[in-house]
């Protein structure tokens, strides 16, 4: 048996243990001594669950100037995320089954952490026949892609993805209050598609979330996650909690929805410290320099952060803004959960998909430590705790801060 030591998080508190990893990668004992044949001792550092990003776009097939599945996973295993659940305005768009299972062969083998994959069904009547697919995207307004569903369609589409047990991930913009000509700034960009238009379509979710487990993508500040519907859950993106419209990022800022004011950042920061927000996600979303480097009014929406969102926020864990517990819960345990899938906690029979991090530890994030196939991140300079190691179902795929396996993910199973 494998054994990896250190000042593990077990049931809300961190105790120096030793977790004993079977043949299959699984949790297999948790005791203060254990032996085996292997032992890694991770000593003061702290063990903590593997995160689940449950928002990335690995633009693959179709956009791998921007990103592939295998340089995209990586970024995530430098940050500690071991599963990834990959969006889907890939190209072709994952809308048809057909899609859907090429999309799964082609990326068999090529990832450095296990993933699952989005679909999303533009018509009641697809539902059903993407059952690989583990959750289904809706876009409520225009963004990279043009998978916005027709406003008609949605109920029944939501009622679909019920029957079949599914959580649907919504783009909560209402299309109806997004300005026709676009921001010439990031403030401009922030009036253009204004937080009005995020809470009307978050509020109208009321109307669908009987029928299915509803989910709301990146609520950029305290309005939007007051809309949430009873039972609606959420999520906030680090690039809505670190950065503002204040920043001097030009394009590189531009996402979708905003950016907001500092105000609204800090108030949003409050908010999720405080346990609003069910989950963190990245919306990882690269695009290139040159797309970047044009017009803003051109540049494409989106900012990379797969690998950026857990050393941030280990970061702010450190410096003693956030508790562990909320850290764990928002960026690993929650999101486990609204997948359905077996990952997230550390418990015994849980894959031992670990990441090892000495908050001390602190580092400036920068895109070649990331890995970034585009080469910029947004949060350049800015501080971040790396894992020293991270393992998925107990092998290691980052040693000393650094990749050192690929091609070990696997598509994990879809429960429905
Ligand atoms: O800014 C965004 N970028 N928002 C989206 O909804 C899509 C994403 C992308 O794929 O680039
Ligand atoms: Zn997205």
């Amino acid at each position: 048996m494998r054994i990896i030591r250190g000042r593990v998080f077990y049931r809300g508190r961190l105790e120096p243990l030793s977790l004993g990893i079977d043949e299959d990668g699984r949790i297999a004992a948790i005791k203060k001594v254990l032996r085996g044949e292997e032992e890694v001792d991770h000593g003061e550092a702290v063990i903590l669950p593997g995160c689940v990003d449950l928002h990335v776009h690995m633009r693959d097939p179709g956009l791998t100037d921007k990103e592939d599945f295998t340089s995209g996973t990586r970024s995530a295993a430098i940050g500690g995320v071991t599963t990834v659940a990959d969006m889907p305005n890939t190209r072709p768009a994952v809308t048809r089954p057909r899609i859907l299972e090429d999309k799964i062969s082609l990326l068999r083998g090529r990832a450095c952490v296990d993933y699952v994959l989005y679909a999303a069904p533009q018509e009641a009547r697809a539902v059903a026949s993407l059952a690989d697919a583990a959750a289904f995207k809706i876009y409520l307004a225009e963004s990279t892609g043009g998978l916005q569903v027709e406003p008609g369609a949605v109920p029944d589409i939501v009622d679909a993805a019920g029957r079949e047990k599914k959580l649907v991930v919504v783009h909560a913009e209402d299309p109806s209050m997004l300005a026709r000509e676009p921001g010439r700034d990031l403030r401009g960009h922030s009036t253009a598609r204004p937080k009005e238009a995020e809470q009307k379509a978050i509020s109208s979710l009321a109307r669908v979330s009987a029928s299915a487990r509803v989910h709301v993508a990146h609520a950029t500040c305290l309005e939007a996650l007051d809309a949430a519907p009873r039972g609606v859950t959420t999520e906030v993106t680090p690039h809505h909690l670190f950065l503002d419209w204040t920043r001097p990022l030009g394009a590189q800022g531009k996402v979708n929805p905003p950016l907001r004011s500092r105000e609204d950042r800090e108030a949003l920061w409050e908010a999720f410290r405080a346990g609003r927000g069910d989950i963190v996600a990245s919306d990882h979303a690269p695009h290139t320099l040159e797309e970047k480097d044009g017009p803003f009014e051109e540049a494409p929406a989106g900012v990379p952060g797969v690998g950026s969102s857990f050393p941030l926020l280990m970061r702010r864990m450190r410096a003693g803004d956030i508790e562990l517990q909320r850290l764990v819960s928002a960026m690993a345990t929650r999101p486990a959960e609204l997948l359905g899938i077996r990952k997230g906690s550390i418990e015994v029979g849980s894959d031992a998909d670990l990441l090892a991090v000495d908050p001390r530890r602190i580092e400036r994030i920068t895109a070649k430590r990331l890995r970034a196939k585009c080469d910029w991140t947004p949060f350049e300079g800015m501080e971040g705790c790396f894992p020293l190691a991270v393992y998925l179902r107990g092998e290691p795929i980052v040693e000393e801060g650094e990749p050192v396996a690929d091609g070990r993910g696997r598509l994990l199973p879809v429960s429905a």
